[in-house]
């Protein structure tokens, strides 16, 4: 999905906003609060009203999302409820407050006593592994928010899905809750299907997952947030050695395989960046070493952030793949530290190149307060879908509103930046910098 509203595009991949449910939802909440959310309330998808008119006029559908929240009636009773959670992928800041708010949520708003915290991923749904699943209660998550990490452990890759749905049913799961990106999703997804197959009454909920930021249609995944503030922190300790001596330079590799915001924000949040180098904007050498030695001539020092998928072009490697199936990249830091100690060598105008990778520092993290409160509502946001009887989704965030979003359409491609859109221009006002696009 890119930043431009785009008017046909959902129509032309036949993708649709209807969230699947499991059946009626008969039995009357036990919450206690005033404020329920109706079924029929909606969060648009366009808030441009220029569009809006425009399909207004051409007689179509406004897209919209079902706005999430507490519902009046549960599709599940409470009373012998068993629910599971699983955390799959790379850590990210918050998945502990992820995992409280769903025990407490369940527990406290819903009175659902019985909650199987799965190990290490989908490969605690595989018996063959041996990990047992634990369980999990208030007590047992009451300070888990303060710690980085997941307390269940996660894993990469598929399972055989047939499988992972028999687990279920053999330990009597009617919701599981799955914290994950894109892969995880895609493993969610299918294991509904299965479901669905064999017409069984268990809901399927994800909760976004990833410090890359790049699941469709959802704004924010949680702990990104954290991930950008300390991301500013290694840029400014980047900029501070690199103003210190002469010639100096300050080179940090953030993570974002396909998807830049981490490395595009924190060079925003400290505008002393001046190259910001993404994978969705490919960039030639050449352009980017002389501008490096304009730039070292003119101020004396630079800081340059990289994301870990920029310039793969530039390195001629081959399609490697993790677990999960997602490219690997080939270290455009090492790469580019090198390049540069090279080509500086060779013009005879020593450099003194500091290099910072804080990739795994930065992930690991626990979340800072926005992304605790995030995650929190989040993981209620996932409990009163499940309780309600949706399925095969994955709770969101637009337009500063908590959603339901369908799997299918959550996964029908990575978010990726924009070149012609906003966060990129405003990432080229603040550093400055104009690199040539290959030919
Ligand atoms: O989960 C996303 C992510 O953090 C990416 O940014 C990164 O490329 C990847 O995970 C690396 O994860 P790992 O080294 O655990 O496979």
């Amino acid at each position: 999905m890119s930043e431009n509203e785009d008017l046909t595009f959902l129509d032309d991949l036949g993708l649709s906003f209807a969230v699947d449910r499991l059946g009626q939802a008969r039995y009357p909440t036990p919450m206690r609060i005033g404020c329920l959310t109706p079924d029929d309330e909606r969060i648009l998808y366009h808030s441009d009203p220029v569009i809006v008119r425009r399909l207004l006029d051409e007689g179509r559908d406004l897209p919209s999302f079902e706005r999430a929240g507490p519902r009046e009636r549960l599709f599940f009773d409470p009373r012998g409820l068993r629910a599971g959670i699983v955390t799959c992928g790379g850590l990210c800041p918050g998945i502990n407050d992820v995992i409280r708010a769903i025990v407490l949520s369940l527990h406290f708003h819903y009175g659902v006593e019985a909650i199987d915290g799965f190990r290490y991923g989908y490969e605690g749904l595989i018996p063959d592994y041996g990990h047992k699943p634990v369980a999990l209660t208030p007590a047992r998550v009451e300070m888990i928010g303060n710690l980085g990490g997941t307390v269940l452990g996660t894993s990469r890759g598929k399972q055989d899905v047939g499988r992972m749905v028999d687990t279920l049913q053999a330990h009597g799961v009617h919701i599981l809750f799955t914290i994950g990106g894109d892969g995880t999703l895609r493993g969610a997804g299918a294991i509904a299907a299965e479901i669905a197959r064999r017409g069984l009454p268990i809901a399927i909920i994800g909760v976004p997952k990833t410090i890359d930021n790049d699941i469709a249609f959802i704004e924010r995944s949680f702990g990104f947030v954290t991930a950008t503030a300390e991301a500013r922190r290694v840029i400014e300790g980047a900029h501070s050695e690199a103003l210190a001596v002469h010639n100096g330079i300050g080179l940090v590799k953030l993570m974002g395989r396909e998807s830049g915001f981490i490395a595009a924000h924190s060079s925003l949040a400290d505008s002393q960046v001046n190259f910001c180098l993404v994978p969705e904007v490919p960039f030639t050498l050449p352009s980017f070493l002389e501008a490096l030695r304009e730039r070292l001539v003119a101020r004396g020092h630079a800081v340059i952030v990289v994301a870990e998928g920029a310039g793969q072009h530039l390195m001629g490697r081959g399609d490697t793949r993790d677990a999960s199936g997602n490219a690997k990249p080939g270290d455009i830091g090492l790469f580019l530290r090198q390049v540069i100690i090279d080509h500086f060598e060779g013009l005879g105008m020593p450099v003194n190149l500091k290099y910072i990778d804080p990739s795994y520092i930065i992930r690991s993290l626990p979340a800072n307060a926005y992304d605790s409160a995030y995650g929190l509502l989040l993981g209620y946001n996932a409990v009163h879908a499940a309780m309600s009887g949706r399925t095969n989704m994955v709770v969101g965030y637009w337009n500063n509103e908590y959603t339901h979003v369908p799997i299918p359409l959550a996964v029908h491609e990575r978010k990726t930046i924009n070149p012609q859109g906003w966060l990129w221009n405003n990432v080229l006002l603040a550093t400055g910098q104009r690199l040539a696009p290959p030919a």
